[in-house]
């Protein structure tokens, strides 16, 4: 089922201003250090047709197997810890960029259902929206530190798309933070529209998702502040840097 008829499974958002300041103060209040609460922008890329992306020497691409899950789950960087495994024995897929037998960027996809925390132990993952036969879900996009700025992440991105689209995806839903800049201007760039903001709660065992209204006033403001303060980052030659880590 598409987001657009998932919404009552989805509750918008009448008056969020007030509600979602009152829900946020509660959460915030609450006397336990299981809480979350999160604003997240839902991004919408129409996968169409493309030149094949190359990946330059000495790099390669792969999905990942147990080797790579492995590798990304020890590696001093790791995000989610033992969640990629959990992930991987459910059928979510793992596309990576490798240096030889080394991840230098991963990006996660599923076909599922769209979540935060996706993988995370019992009672962590929030399941959101369904998925339509011709919609993925891609999540958790990551370029080692000393890998960044010389063009994997969009590598990885172009790479999906190309081979979701293969499998006739026509949509890839995604959440980025409004903060995150870097991974907000490569997603725009890369030609997804922010749809509608979502907004994520979760006091213990409880969790309660609910997608923002069109015409978001929070999501205007984001995007405004944004096209205010992003600034493009310096740019390293991927190849020539291939060995000055
Ligand atoms: C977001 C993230 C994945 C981006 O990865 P990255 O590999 O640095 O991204 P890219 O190199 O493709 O793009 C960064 C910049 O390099 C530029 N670039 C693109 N191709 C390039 C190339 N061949 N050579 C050099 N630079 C290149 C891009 O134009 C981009 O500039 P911009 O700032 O104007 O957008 C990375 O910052 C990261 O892992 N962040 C932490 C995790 C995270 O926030 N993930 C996203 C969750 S939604």
């Amino acid at each position: 089922m598409p987001v657009e008829q998932s919404r009552l499974a989805f509750p918008a958002y009448p008056r969020r201003e007030i509600r979602f300041h009152l829900i946020d103060l509660v959460v915030r209040l609450m006397p336990t250090g299981w809480k979350y609460c999160g604003s997240r922008i839902l991004l919408k890329t129409p996968i169409t047709e493309s030149e094949e992306i190359g990946v330059p020497e000495p790099y390669t691409w792969m999905w990942a197997g147990p080797k790579e899950i492995a590798y990304i789950d020890q590696h001093a960087e790791a995000t989610s810890p033992t969640a990629y495994a959990r992930r991987a024995a459910r059928g979510d897929r793992c596309l990576c960029i490798m240096l030889g037998a080394d991840v230098v960027g991963y990006q996660w996809v599923t076909r599922r259902n769209g979540c935060v925390m996706c993988g995370f132990g019992p009672g962590m993952e929030i399941i959101l929206f369904p998925l339509a036969r011709d919609q993925a879900f891609a999540f958790d996009l990551y370029a080692y530190r000393n890998f960044r700025c010389r063009g994997i992440g969009t590598m990885l991105k172009g790479l999906l798309y190309q081979r979701l689209r293969e499998e006739g995806i026509r949509e890839v839903l995604s959440l980025v933070s409004p903060d995150n800049h870097a991974a907000f201007r490569l997603q725009l760039r890369l030609g997804a529209r922010p749809d509608r903001m979502v907004y994520t709660y979760r006091i213990r065992g409880w969790s309660k998702t609910f997608l923002g209204p069109r015409n978001d006033k929070q999501l205007n403001k984001w995007m405004q502040q944004f096209m205010l303060h992003s600034v493009a980052r310096p740019k390293i030659d991927l190849v020539r840097n291939a060995n000055r880590q």
